[in-house]
């Protein structure tokens, strides 16, 4: 039997309603909340100094923000933001806490990638190198870790139903697409911003879901390396697997994107009712065992 601490961190403790309210009884008890702004290293240094002993046993890294559009239309600065949060951030978490990891050969960094870490998708392109950055930071270092004791395990998940896909969308709507060209422009309205949302509601997983996954992930006694959340996704990060020179993965989505479009609305059409259904039999099996 052993007492576990959760240190639930956010940048600005204002927003915290919801999480005192999810958290309930346990508040004070087993979860504490804690500030921590993953673009500040003296944030990370005083919530890390603040804990007893500065003790982490597993550090989920979670805080990332997304980026749609053509990259004519983006500025460096917002691609910076992006790159400073999502991977810088990880950087700065991991410069603050593997030291005591390794000196105590003890310890589980968990962090929240994405299948975009694996392959890039259309008007993901900052997004998705700043997940490659952190799926190759990662990977470098957990040779190293090894020799440690030190376990590193990327979860991967797909489209996620949160906040994140809200406010992604919104900025996306709001591009000022006039420093593109009229085919870029129209790409990214009519096809990638008209889709955007089906994509979700077809292949979207919840957080708890993810939640779920990477409870099973750090309380596993060999947690593997990487983890993907969707099996609905799986084929489509194979096909980078599949072909060493690169090409199956950017043709298949070429193909989907500007030469299938109606089977793949099909496609998707076709999943939901698959997830609705298997929904239903879930719902009906769990009734049936009350
Ligand atoms: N949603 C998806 O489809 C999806 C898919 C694959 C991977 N992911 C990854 O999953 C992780 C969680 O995203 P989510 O979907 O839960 O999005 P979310 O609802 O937008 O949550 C992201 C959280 O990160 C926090 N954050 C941003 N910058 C921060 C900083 N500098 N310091 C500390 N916290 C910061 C945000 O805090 P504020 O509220 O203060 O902004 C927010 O609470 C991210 O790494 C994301 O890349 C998401």
């Amino acid at each position: 039997m052993y007492f576990v601490i959760v240190y639930a961190t956010m940048r600005n403790l204002s927003k915290g309603e919801a999480l005192v309210e999810a958290a309930g009884r346990t508040l004070g008890r087993t979860l504490e909340i804690k500030q921590l702004d993953v673009c500040d290293e003296n944030s990370i240094k005083e919530c890390v100094d603040s804990l007893p002993e500065r003790r982490v046993d597993i550090l989920i890294s979670n805080a990332g923000m997304g980026m749609i559009g053509p990259i004519e239309c983006q500025s460096i600065d917002e691609m910076k933001t992006v790159m400073d949060t999502n991977f810088f951030g990880l950087v700065r978490l991991l410069k603050e806490v593997l030291p005591d990891m390794k000196r105590r050969k003890k310890g589980h960094i968990v962090v929240i990638s994405s299948v975009m870490g694996i392959q890039g998708i259309l008007f993901n392109d900052v997004y998705a190198a700043s997940k490659f950055a952190v799926e190759g930071f990662c990977e470098s270092l957990a040779v190293q870790a090894l020799r440690f004791n030190l376990n590193i395990s990327l979860i991967e998940p797909g489209p996620v139903i949160t906040e994140f896909e809200r406010k992604v969308y919104e900025e996306g709507l709001k591009t000022d697409l006039s420093k593109a060209d009229k085919v870029t422009a129209d790409m990214f309205t009519n096809i990638y911003l008209k889709n955007y949302k089906q994509i979700f509601e077809t292949l979207g997983q919840s957080s708890e879901d993810v939640a779920e996954h990477t409870h099973k992930i750090i309380t596993m006694d060999n947690p593997p390396f990487r983890h993907q959340t969707n099996t609905l996704y799986t084929p489509m990060t194979t096909l980078k697997y599949a072909d060493p020179n690169g090409d199956l993965p950017i043709d298949t989505f070429y193909k989907m994107v500007f030469e299938h479009d109606k089977v793949f609305n099909a496609s998707l059409n076709f999943l939901k009712l698959l997830r609705w259904r298997s929904r239903k039999s879930f719902t009906m099996e769990k009734d049936k065992s009350n």
